[in-house]
């Protein structure tokens, strides 16, 4: 240190001070919103006991805003007569719960008018909508800003298609700093709510283009799925993780290990010697302490994507428009 420049050890402060300025922490609105916690839970918590479906609703949104522009609350955004929204394109299709979060939003900024992010809103009302249905907790550190752009182009590139192979799949995590291990456990995500139908009936009913079906899933699944799907069906969902779509546990990784992975991208876990040793050693019956532990991790990983602090981006007033 002794060698140091006086200059060269301001420039090194500066650039630890900085760092530290903008990580997230617990405690964020500890001064300016004490009760944001318990505006979050009691809010969330009225929806859910009404309509538990909208707990994965939560979830997928709070994934798909992560995985595009960062965890800022762009998908939170409209489209304007300029900007068409990351909300309105084909792979965020069918997204749901919005209404729980401008719920959650006006109910905070009744209390701390323009303290709390949305992006911070939907990352914590994802949080209490899998734990009311008795899914795993996992941390939530605050202090991410709303981003000002919602871009489709970046919704295109960024989300995962269900049409996915491994490769793809673990490479986009990656660009995300999510590891395999992290691509697996929050696919088990899937362990509960819907699924439409027009995500996957190419694969039931024409996956070679000479109308057959996958042949690595369960023959008696396609039937059933062809029994509940017909091949142009926009409107029809069916159970993501078929016999158990309501409860947070680890039977998606039993039906993927019996080849009865919804989407591609499933199955497409039993494709990698990580992955599919994670499902197998997963399938058994029981209460599954480790998939909760690990998921509590990648969520907490997945939350920290790209987000903005400091004095970047801004805090909405409305979710839906930037200020
Ligand atoms: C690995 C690539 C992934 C693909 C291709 C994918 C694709 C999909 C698709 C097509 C649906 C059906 C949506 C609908 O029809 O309403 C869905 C549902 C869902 N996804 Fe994913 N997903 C992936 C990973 C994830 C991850 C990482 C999470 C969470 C961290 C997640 C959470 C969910 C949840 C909870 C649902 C149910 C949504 C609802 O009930 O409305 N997914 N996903």
């Amino acid at each position: 240190m002794s060698d140091l420049k006086p200059s060269m050890v301001f420039f090194l402060l500066f650039i630890l001070l900085s760092v530290d300025a903008h990580k997230l922490s617990l405690d964020f609105y500890s001064k300016t919103c004490p009760s944001l916690a318990k505006i979050v839970r009691d809010t969330t918590a009225r929806y859910i006991s009404i309509a538990p479906s909208l707990a994965p609703a939560l979830l997928r949104l709070h994934f798909h805003d992560c995985f595009v522009l960062g965890c800022d609350g762009s998908i939170l955004l409209n489209s304007t007569r300029n900007n068409l929204a990351e909300k309105d394109m084909i792979p965020n299709q069918h997204l749901r719960g919005f209404q729980v979060i401008d719920a959650v939003k006006l109910a905070v900024e009744k209390k701390c008018p323009r303290k709390v992010s949305c992006a911070d809103i939907l990352a914590l009302a994802a949080r209490d909508a899998i734990l009311q249905i008795k899914g795993p907790f996992w941390n939530v550190p605050l202090g991410r800003r709303d981003g000002r752009k919602s871009s489709a182009k970046q919704a295109s590139a960024n989300i995962p298609l269900p049409s996915f192979n491994i490769t793809q799949l673990v490479t986009l995590f990656a660009s995300k700093g999510l590891s395999t291990k992290d691509l697996v456990v929050l696919s088990g995500s899937h362990t509960i709510g819907i699924c439409h139908c027009s995500w996957f009936t190419t694969r039931i009913y024409n996956f070679t283009g000479r109308g057959d079906a996958d042949t690595t899933m369960n023959p008696n699944y396609v039937a059933a799925l062809k029994r509940a799907c017909q091949l142009n069906d926009k409107k029809t969902y069916v159970e993501m993780d078929p016999g158990s779509f309501r409860d947070f546990d680890n039977s998606y990784f039993r039906n993927v290990k019996k080849r009865k992975g919804l989407l591609q991208t499933d199955s497409a876990l039993m494709n990698n010697a990580y992955t599919k040793r994670y499902i197998q050693s997963h399938s058994f019956y029981g209460f599954d302490n480790t998939f909760f532990d690990d998921f509590a991790v990648s969520m907490e990983k997945m939350g920290r994507i790209g987000v903005l602090t400091g004095t970047s981006g801004e805090v909405r007033k409305v979710c839906s428009f930037v200020n």
